[in-house]
């Protein structure tokens, strides 16, 4: 706004009419100076001054997110715990490995999720948990975190999912639909809700509970481990390998938000965010807007609880998004949101392809032929 003011008074001074009366016996030649100079604030008040607002419209929020180190400090860092795992190590090797005795007989297993439309995600999860699973508890809401009406998708598919349909406990639960609410507060009241769903499925004290989104999938190995392990801490996060878009993106191996308890009744409460200190590495994948369909992108850039990514309209534009996807770039045209600049700097522009394929979730790779979208070289979505 200073720069405004200036602006607007250099121009003033240097006016047309200013000019008449000051070189009324003045040189053509100065005339010319001045009118270059007329031309040049002409230019700075009209041109420059609000292209200059423009960009800071356009990249505002780049520009905040870069100066991020500046004006917010990383939170405290986890304390990793080393993963030991080989499938010819036995199990009691595995537990001593850790620092924990073996069980004589597995905890029973709890899965817990919200479920918004990710069909895809939600069968490999699934497969692969499948042969440790007690109870699968999944909850839906006709309203997403953002107060849109959803069709129940998970209803409307429940037969594709029959391998599971002995050990399902499944909830619906009704939206809100207050206008222009806080996306985060629909989200933490499906949460409460499945703790009661959880309480119908039959969980009991010691028996693991893991709460994480759908697409943050642990390997069926690291929930063995947990339920035959004596002693496991009573809350561990997962440490995952963060992918976007498919396993073809592989954006960092930072992924904590899943994590895994051994229940306590009136105690455990089901949440998102950071409930200890301590991590265990490596121990599954978090696959973010790994969607067959571009409508599915479209429709969950605008059910997420950061809807207010999506500044422009053109941002959901399907050609747009397929570019993006095969780009490997950013569906929100943001900055990393990282808190050193060396971490920034060091992802800045597309995520560069990993051609690996090797320890995926097994159910991907046995049908290669379905789930092609999301392994590397495959781009390509379905419209619709
Ligand atoms: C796994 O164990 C079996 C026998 O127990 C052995 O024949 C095989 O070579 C082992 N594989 C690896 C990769 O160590
Ligand atoms: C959402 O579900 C609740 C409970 O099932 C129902 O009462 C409500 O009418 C539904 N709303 C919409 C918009 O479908
Ligand atoms: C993530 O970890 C794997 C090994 O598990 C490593 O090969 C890869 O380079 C790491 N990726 C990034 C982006 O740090």
């Amino acid at each position: 706004m200073v720069m405004l003011d200036h602006s607007f008074l250099w121009l003033i001074k240097s006016s047309p009419f200013y000019l008449q009366e000051a070189n009324r016996s003045g040189m053509s030649r100065l005339r010319c100076i001045l009118r270059g100079l007329d031309f040049k604030s002409f230019l700075l008040l009209f041109v420059m001054v609000p292209t200059f607002i423009f960009v800071i419209y356009l990249h505002g929020q780049k520009i905040s997110y870069f100066l991020r180190p500046l004006w917010e400090s990383p939170p405290k860092p986890f304390i990793d715990v080393p993963h030991y795992y080989h499938e010819n190590v036995s199990m009691e090797h595995l537990c001593k490995l850790h620092g924990w005795g073996i069980r004589e007989s597995p905890r029973r297993v709890f899965d817990a999720v919200l479920f918004s439309n990710e069909l895809d995600i939600l069968t490999i999860r699934w497969k692969e948990l499948y042969p440790y699973i007690t109870q699968f508890v999944l909850l839906e809401s006709n309203s997403t975190f953002t107060g849109l009406v959803k069709p129940l998708i998970f209803a409307s598919h429940r037969d594709q999912f029959k391998f599971i349909e002995p050990r399902l406990t499944y909830g619906v639960i009704g939206g809100r639909f207050k206008k222009g609410e806080n996306p985060f507060v629909e989200e933490a009241y499906q949460r409460v809700a499945l703790d009661q769903l959880l309480r119908i499925a039959g969980i009991t004290d010691d028996d693991l509970l893991i709460m994480s989104d759908v697409d943050e999938i642990p390997s069926a190995h690291t929930i063995n481990l947990l339920r035959w392990c004596d002693d496991i801490p009573p809350i561990l996060h997962l440490r995952l390998k963060n992918y976007l878009y498919s396993f073809e993106f592989l954006v960092d191996n930072k992924s904590w938000r899943a994590s895994v308890h051994r229940y306590q009744t009136g105690k455990t409460r089901y949440a998102h965010f950071r409930q200890t200190d301590y991590i265990l590495a490596d121990a599954g994948w978090h696959c973010s807007f790994c969607f067959r369909h571009i409508s599915e992108f479209i429709f969950k850039m605008k059910a997420y609880s950061h809807v207010d990514r999506v500044r422009f309209r053109h941002y959901l534009n399907p050609k747009r998004v397929q570019d993006v996807i095969c780009r490997g770039a950013d569906l929100f045209d943001m900055l990393p949101e990282e808190y050193t600049f060396k971490e920034i700097i060091g992802k800045l522009g597309p995520i560069p392809s990993t051609f690996s394929a090797v320890h995926l979730p097994s159910h991907l790779l046995e049908n290669s032929d379905k789930y092609r979208f999301l392994l590397p070289g495959n781009c390509k979505r379905e419209s619709g």
